[in-house]
């Protein structure tokens, strides 16, 4: 089972400035349905701690920089976000945390789902039970 898959975008950037597109379907693996951004969260501060039955996120750091932690119950990996060309795709079923916020940092989350809450696996002894892994 693939437990994410880091992305990198293309910079289209000139003299101007930076430009970095997302296109669903093309640059990322679904189509886009849902689009949030988490900033404000201080260093001290775990966030996600769930995994989800139908959504599949990509997670980019447009400004600032924040870790991601994601396993699927045995295997894990630790991916740092830093630069806003730079994305993770986390697919269902993986448990995600972030963390490791920095002051000025703004995550970016595509998935493709709209929310619902019910879709949300938030007790981790829950998912190591329907991942076959906990009685
Ligand atoms: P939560 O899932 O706890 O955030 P995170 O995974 O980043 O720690 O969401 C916080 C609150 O916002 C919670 O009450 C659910 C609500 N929410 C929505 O209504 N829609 C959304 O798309 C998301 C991500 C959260």
């Amino acid at each position: 089972m693939e437990l994410c898959r880091l992305l990198t975008f293309k910079d289209l950037g000139d003299e101007r400035g930076k430009l970095v597109v997302i296109e669903g379907e093309t640059d990322i693996p679904f189509e886009i349905r849902r689009v949030f951004y988490i900033y404000g969260s201080d260093n001290e501060v775990v966030r996600g701690q769930h995994a989800n039955k139908e959504s599949e996120f990509v997670l980019v750091n447009v400004a600032g920089k924040s870790k991601v932690r994601i396993t699927n119950g045995t295997g894990e990996q630790i991916v740092d976000l830093n630069k806003p060309m730079q994305a993770v795709y986390i697919p269902k079923m993986v448990w995600k945390d972030m963390y490791a916020f920095s002051e000025d940092s703004v995550l970016l989350v595509l998935a493709n789902t709209h929310y619902d809450g019910k879709e949300y696996i938030r007790d981790y002894d829950e998912y190591l039970k329907l991942m076959g892994l906990k009685k």
